[in-house]
């Protein structure tokens, strides 16, 4: 018999996130007369059990539009290895066994955990110690399996293509190379869908390796036939053939381990020495992120947040909601971990785009 339930929203943000809040909230109240408590911060909010409060109908009107979580969140947090100051030192703890009395203090009869593979792996462990949880995908990067779509990847794929549209018209007017670097740490998904609506001319993405000389031909070949301009999208997880991602150096991140960036800039110097033409970069970073989603997510943030609160109706805990094809349906959230769903460098849609003469700088077979 379930009365009250959790909901939390972990990792990095994006758009949507509000959504899947108001989605449950209003399921849980209206359809089902339960109880819904606000957990910030990720897991941060269940180890103290602070700011936590009661969410009503009314207190999520108006979110569903609005970008970020109003519950906050933080890609930094693991509650089994979770620093604290002890004794004027940092130490590790594992706080899970305050999560699980705190749970049980609060009356939660289930928490849904909104978040991306890291998030969801560790509301994964929570379920193995006894924690009736269920989770929601989110990750602009898409590259979560067991899930054709999380939300938020949609949107940053507009915001991609809609920058990528307005960089183009300053680069034919200067007569440019224009780099535009965007996120997707190990997936390419977003450069791939907003370079091919973006219609650019060169695509970089980590499951393909580069060669920058096939980029730079491919970028002279441009001049040659009058084409003075040039767009290359590359995500920040995109790595030259025989290198390495490029880091920010010093900068930690949770549960990603390091900060990706600076790719772009080193491709438009080496494009901007090996075809002589003036290169600019930009870097999309969080406005990838920020702000409403679109109408597609809107609606599949929803969706989920519904099939979420039904899965605990149903018991169905340890289990993480999806969509596959145009159904939303439910997988344990141990398929979804852990194994990420990568672009297939031969795939359809590589395909497609290389059909029509994108460059995706894949070395010559006989240099491999
Ligand atoms: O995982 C989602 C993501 O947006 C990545 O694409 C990116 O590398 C990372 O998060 C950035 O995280 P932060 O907000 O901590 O800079």
């Amino acid at each position: 018999m379930i009365r009250k339930i959790g909901i939390s929203t972990g990792g990095g943000d994006c758009a949507g996130l509000n959504a899947v809040i108001r989605a449950v909230v209003r399921t849980a109240r209206l359809h089902y007369g339960w109880d819904v408590i606000a957990i910030e911060d990720g897991f941060d909010g269940l180890i103290y059990a602070r700011n936590l409060r009661y969410l009503s109908v009314d207190d999520v009107t108006g979110i569903l539009s609005r970008g970020g979580t109003i519950l906050g969140t933080t890609n930094r947090g693991n509650p089994f290895k979770h620093e604290v100051w002890e004794g004027g030192q940092k130490v590790i703890k594992d706080m899970t066994p305050g999560i699980v009395e705190n749970i049980r203090t609060l009356g939660l009869d289930a928490i849904v955990c909104i978040g991306g593979d890291g998030t969801l792996t560790i509301a994964n462990d929570l379920f193995k110690l006894g924690v009736p949880v269920v989770g929601v995908p989110k990750t602009i990067d898409n590259d979560l399996m067991a899930t054709d779509l999380t939300f938020g990847f949609t949107t940053a794929v507009d915001m991609a293509t809609w920058a990528l549209d307005r960089l183009q018209t300053t680069a034919e007017s200067h007569h440019r190379v224009m780099v535009v670097e965007v996120m997707g740490r190990d997936a390419g998904w977003i450069a791939l869908e907003s370079g091919m609506a973006g219609a650019v001319d060169v695509i970089l993405i980590p499951e393909i390796p580069f060669d920058i000389k096939k980029v730079a031909n491919k970028i002279k070949q441009r001049q040659l036939t009058g084409r003075r301009f040039s767009m290359i999208v590359v995500a920040e997880g995109a790595k030259a053939m025989g290198g390495d991602r490029v880091i920010i150096e010093g900068a930690t991140m949770g549960y990603q381990n390091v900060r990706l960036g600076g790719i772009g800039n080193e491709i438009g110097a080496q494009i901007q020495e090996l075809t002589g033409i003036e290169s600019r970069v930009t870097v999309l970073g969080h406005l990838q992120r920020g702000g409403s989603p679109n109408s597609f997510d809107r609606n599949l943030a929803t969706r989920y947040g519904v099939a979420a609160t039904n899965l605990i109706a149903e018991g169905k805990f340890g289990q993480m909601v999806c969509l596959r094809g145009r159904d939303v349906q439910s997988v344990p959230i141990e398929d979804a971990i852990g194994n990420l769903k990568l672009v297939d460098p031969n795939g359809q849609m590589v395909k497609a785009a290389e059909q029509l003469g994108i460059e995706f700088g894949r070395p010559d077979t006989s240099m491999i």
